[in-house]
């Protein structure tokens, strides 16, 4: 039997279509580029979340001379996020990038390792998280980390 999956996302031409809670971490997300610690890539990246009680909080990937033990800026924020608010739900993450100082021209996605985290927040706040994804052009949004990893790990459940 043949199946199909299918994801519906939004893809807005500027952050000026965003709602205001969206835009606002997606500025937190650029702002944060600048903490970025990247001298091997160049790869400015940063990383917002949002939390059901309103707070944001935010991070940007970390790099080592022994290449690539560094960390993702997801990851970074959303293991600190998972330490010290473990009982609050994400709702919604942005990330956007930079080389040098310009903003990249497409969307900056999360690898792997990084969908499979997020889709923890998802699982421990038991409903969507939000994803924004900021470029110097367009802007998409994804309802949800299930929609970028249908077919997770989940095998120890
Ligand atoms: N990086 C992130 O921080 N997030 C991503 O989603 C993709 C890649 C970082 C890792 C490394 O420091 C640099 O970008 C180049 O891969």
């Amino acid at each position: 039997m043949k199946k199909e999956i299918t994801i519906e996302y939004q893809e807005l031409a500027s952050a000026a279509e965003l709602e205001a809670d969206d835009k606002r971490l997606l500025d937190e997300a650029e702002r944060i580029t600048s903490a970025s610690h990247s001298p091997y890539s160049g790869f400015h990246v940063g990383a917002a979340v949002m939390l059901g009680n309103g707070e944001i909080l935010s991070a940007a990937n970390q790099e080592n001379e022994a290449f690539p033990s560094g960390l993702c800026a997801e990851r970074s924020v959303l293991f600190y996020t998972f330490s010290k608010f473990p009982d609050v739900p994400i709702t919604a993450i942005a990330i956007v990038a930079k080389r040098g100082d310009r903003l990249t021209d497409e969307p900056t996605r999360p690898c792997a390792a990084c969908i499979q985290v997020m889709l923890d927040a998802e699982n421990r706040a038991g409903k969507p998280v939000k994803i924004i994804l900021g470029s110097a052009g367009k802007i998409e949004v994804i309802n949800s980390v299930h929609d970028l990893l249908p077919f997770a790990f989940n095998n120890l459940k």
